[in-house]
């Protein structure tokens, strides 16, 4: 759409990083924001324009930072608040805008507020977060911790129960209550007058909950399916548009709300042109295709069609409407190329390359996740022990023990999905622990580090690095990448991924093969001088395996 608004943030491109497995520079095996500011130069040269930041706030980490103790502290493990200013300063020279992590639906049990509301009934703070009696000494209602068990939690000392939506050590705030917002709103303007850019907002769309509290269906597993009682609430848009009166409206920020459970309706009220509320947000649909009795938990490999489904419905249903965000990986999911693409060493690169085009070329800002411009893989860690994260650990148990899914089964769905797939170390060379720490790595670095790392693919101008900072660079040079309107072109064809981007007199057409095998297609009938990138240097009117290449026509 050429008369479409233009915005900084709908041309940008944003990398995401999750600081304890980025960089550490001290040796003690975790990632720190000295690490970062060492690495600046390299996202310099990948040539994105806003790094998203994972939580760096102080945090006891039961949930590797979601767990905020206090928003206005950095962490002792990523260092010290100056570390942090010289990282922004350093940042801000080289033209990185950054936006941080908001959490906010819930903060840790070990912050102020909570240490406070947990004291007595009568305590100040007592409604920060949320409080009912329980059901003959059961909870007050069936509903499930994303984490695992109960999401009520009994507290001995005023004899009733919180909720917390995920870990038992991440208690829900009242968004109810007018303090809780205003204190919310407080801190983050500090932030802003900080100099930040924007930012990411953690299950955001989880922020109002029915206040009837009623007992959810249970759909497998143990517990209640809250999900309709707790995303996409009754007053989540009322306290969106507030935050974005009282904070984002008086800074130039970017703002991308994590919206678990979004349709596209509620999509174009979060998200929507008007600029209301927020930028963009994230939605899940293509991450959870396959998704079966117990979640998450499966091996159930997605369909290219259904995939077409999910994207293409996003792409036209928003158009001109509000503006989508991409990607397909980050810290919470497996590692793409493993998952939509092909990890096998023949096909490894070609396929990293193939799903970068295919989500650059849509229409939204795409999101890098650290490693991905590498094409890294999942580990597959072989046992328990090798898992650090919360959600994987709790999952096993629950679903082991109680019968519902064999060790070995859980054992091989952890493999490809749980969220330590993303969260092996950043592969930077092939030195000791991949480059990444002269100690002990918190979690295990992937042994494929030796062939995958950014040092040898620097080096590589056939890298898939240097195809990322390629699609990067034509993102600057060709409108028709942000502002184009989609077009899929076979929809059924189970295959091959073909769409366009139509620009005014202008159209490129994206072919993507998302198969081993050599695919005939007469839609490839690019001319001489026409290509924009392709992974192959081919011409043929067929798509060779992986094959991915967009062109002008
Ligand atoms: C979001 C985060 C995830 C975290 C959860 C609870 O989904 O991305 O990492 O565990 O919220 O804060
Ligand atoms: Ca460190």
């Amino acid at each position: 759409m050429e008369n479409e608004k233009r915005a900084w943030w709908k041309e940008a491109v944003v990398y995401q990083i999750y600081p304890k497995s980025f960089m550490d520079s001290n040796g003690d095996g975790i990632g720190d924001i000295r690490g970062i500011i060492d690495k600046l130069d390299y996202l310099k040269e990948l040539g994105i324009d806003v790094i998203w930041l994972s939580p760096v706030y102080q945090s006891p980490n039961a949930d590797n930072g979601y767990d905020i103790s206090d928003y206005r502290a950095i962490q002792r493990e990523f260092g010290s608040m100056d570390d942090f200013d010289e990282m922004l300063d350093k940042a801000h020279k080289m033209g990185i805008r950054i936006i941080m992590d908001l959490v906010v639906n819930h903060t840790s049990d070990e912050h102020a507020w909570f240490v406070e509301s947990r004291k007595t009934k009568e305590n100040p703070y007592r409604d920060y977060y949320i409080w009912k009696e329980g059901r003959e000494g059961c909870p007050p209602n069936n509903w499930g911790a994303v984490f695992g068990g109960s999401a009520w939690e009994y507290d001995r000392e005023t004899d009733m129960y919180y909720l917390h939506s995920f870990h038992k050590k991440q208690p829900d705030l009242n968004w109810e209550n007018q303090e809780v917002r205003n204190a919310v709103y407080d801190m983050m303007r500090w932030w802003c007058d900080k100099g930040i850019d924007g930012f990411r907002m953690d299950v955001i769309s989880m922020i109002s909950k029915d206040q009837g509290f009623p007992d959810a269906p249970v759909r497998g597993g143990l517990y209640g399916d809250s999900g309709e009682f707790t995303m996409n609430g009754p007053r989540v848009h009322e306290f969106l548009k507030e935050m974005n009166r009282e904070v984002l409206s008086k800074y130039d920020i970017m703002t991308v709300g994590e919206t678990a459970g979004v349709t596209i309706e509620e999509a174009k009220r979060y998200a929507g042109e008007s600029g209301e509320e927020l930028n963009m947000v994230f939605q899940f649909e293509h991450t959870s295709l396959g998704d079966g009795r117990y979640g998450k938990w499966t091996d159930a490999r997605v369909s290219l069609c259904d995939f077409k489904d999910v994207m293409g419905k996003w792409q036209t249903e928003l158009e001109g409407k509000a503006w989508n965000s991409l990607f397909l990986g980050n810290h919470d999911q497996p590692r793409s190329v493993s998952r939509f693409g092909d990890d096998r060493p023949e096909f490894r690169k070609t396929s990293a390359k193939m799903l970068a085009l295919c989500l650059h070329f849509m229409k939204g800002t795409p999101y890098i996740y650290q490693g991905e411009e590498l094409g890294m893989t999942n580990p597959y860690f072989d046992r328990l022990e090798d898992y650090r994260d919360v959600e994987s650990i709790h999952a096993y148990q629950e679903l082991t023990e109680a019968g519902l899914v064999s060790k070995e089964d859980m054992l091989r769905f952890l493999k490809l999905r749980s969220r330590d797939n993303a969260r092996t170390p950043m592969q930077w060379n092939g030195g000791d622990n991949a480059g990444f720490t002269q100690g002990k790595p918190w979690i295990d670095v992937n042994p494929n580090y030796l062939q995958i790392n950014a040092e040898q693919e620097r080096r590589d101008p056939d890298s898939v690095f240097h195809f990322y900072q390629k699609l990067i660079r034509l993102r600057k040079a060709n409108e028709i990448m942000v502002y184009g309107a989609y077009r899929d072109l076979i929809p059924q064809d189970e295959n091959i991924f073909a769409y366009e981007r139509i620009y005014g007199e202008k159209c490129v057409r994206v072919l993507c093969n998302f198969t081993d095998r050599t695919i005939p297609c007469e839609l490839k009938n690019c001319k001489e001088g026409s290509i924009l990138i392709q992974n192959y240097g081919d011409t043929e009117r067929a798509l060779l395996p992986y094959e991915a290449v967009a062109f002008w026509i």
